[in-house]
C-alpha cells in the first residue's frame, strides 16, 4: 500500500510515551505517520490504535542502535512513500544507574549504550534517511527531543551518560543543521519538559500533549527557516 497522504512524517520510539502522543498529534494534522519501533507487538498495538481512530499510521521497525535495522526500515519506508516531510528523533534510554551515579563513578558500558542510542543512532537514522527527506516538497523538518540535561548551561554532576548523550545531539543538531540549510530541511533541538511517560515517571509536572506542543509547532508552523536552535515551550533557549 502506498500512502496517499501528501505529508509524510517518521517518529522513532513510537509504541510509547512522547512518540506515541507526537504520531497522534501529526495524524490529526493531516500527516501519514511512519511509527517506527523496535518492538513488533508494541510497535503494532500503537498503530492499530491510532489506525482504529481514523487516521493513517504506519508500523516500521526500527531499532536505532542497529545499523541493518535502519537500513531494513529504510527499505520497508520506500515502498510505502516517495518523500518524508518530518523526522522525529524521540527514541531514547535513560538508565535507572545513571540516576545517583557521579560522572566519577560512571559505568563506561552504560555510557556506550545510551551514547549509542541517543546519538548515534538519530546520526544514522538522518544520514540514512536523507534521500526522502530531499524530496519533501515543503522543506523538511528534522526534529531531535532532547533534554534540560543536555544543557551545557547549567550543567551539573548528574545523569552523566544521559546529559552527555544529549550534549552532543545538540551539536549533532548544529552540524546538520549547517550542513542541510542549502537543502531546505531544517534541523532543531525540543526540550519537552518534565513529562508523564516511563521516563519522566507520574510526577513528572506536564501531560505528554503539554510535552508534545513544541515539537508539534517546529514539525508543522514554525517558519522553515528556523534552524540549528534549541527550543522550549515555542521559544529558542540558551545551549
Ligand atoms: N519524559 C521526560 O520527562 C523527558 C524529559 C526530557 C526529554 N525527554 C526525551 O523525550 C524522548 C521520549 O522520551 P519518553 O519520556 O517518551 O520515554 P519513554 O516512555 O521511556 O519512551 C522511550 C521510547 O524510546 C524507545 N527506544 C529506546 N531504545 C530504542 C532503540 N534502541 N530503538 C528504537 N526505539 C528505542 C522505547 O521503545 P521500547 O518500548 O521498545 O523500550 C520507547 O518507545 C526521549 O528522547 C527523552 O530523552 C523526556
Amino acid at each position: 500500500m502506498n500512502t496517499s497522504h501528501e505529508k509524510v512524517a517518521l517518529v522513532t520510539g513510537a509504541n510509547r510515551g512522547l512518540g506515541k502522543e507526537i504520531s497522534q498529534e501529526l495524524c490529526k494534522k493531516g500527516y501519514a505517520v511512519f511509527m517506527a519501533s523496535r518492538d513488533i507487538e508494541k510497535g503494532r498495538e500503537a498503530v492499530h490504535e491510532l489506525c482504529g481512530q481514523g487516521y493513517e499510521a504506519i508500523f516500521l521497525q526500527l531499532d536505532v542502535t542497529d545499523p541493518v535495522s535502519v537500513k531494513n526500515a529504510y527499505g520497508a519506508f520506500s515502498q510505502k512513500a516517495s518523500h518524508l516531510d518530518v523526522l522525529v528523533n524521540n527514541a531514547a534510554i535513560l538508565e535507572e544507574a545513571d540516576r545517583h551515579v557521579s560522572i566519577c563513578k560512571l559505568n563506561i558500558e552504560s555510557l556506550e549504550r545510551t551514547l549509542k542510542t541517543n546519538l548515534i543512532g538519530p546520526i544514522m537514522v538522518i544520514q540514512d534517511f536523507l534521500p526522502f527527506l530531499e524530496k519533501s516538497r515543503m522543506g523538511a523538518r528534522i526534529i531531535n527531543i532532547t533534554s534540560d540535561l543536555g544543557s551545557l548551561s547549567h550543567m551539573q554532576d548528574s545523569y552523566p551518560a544521559y546529559s552527555l548523550s544529549k550534549t552532543a545531539l545538540h551539536a549533532m543538531t548544529r552540524q546538520f543543521s549547517a550542513a542541510l540549510v542549502g537543502k531546505n530541511i531544517a534541523v532543531n533541538c525540543v526540550n519537552p519538559g518534565w513529562v508523564q511517560t516511563s521516563m519522566g515517571g507520574t510526577g513528572a509536572n506536564r501531560t505528554p500533549e503539554k510535552g508534545a506542543e513544541t515539537t508539534l509547532w517546529l514539525a508543522t508552523e514554525a517558519p522553515q527557516g528556523e534552524t540549528g536552535k534549541f527550543w522550549k515551550d515555542k521559544r529558542e533557549v540558551p545551549w
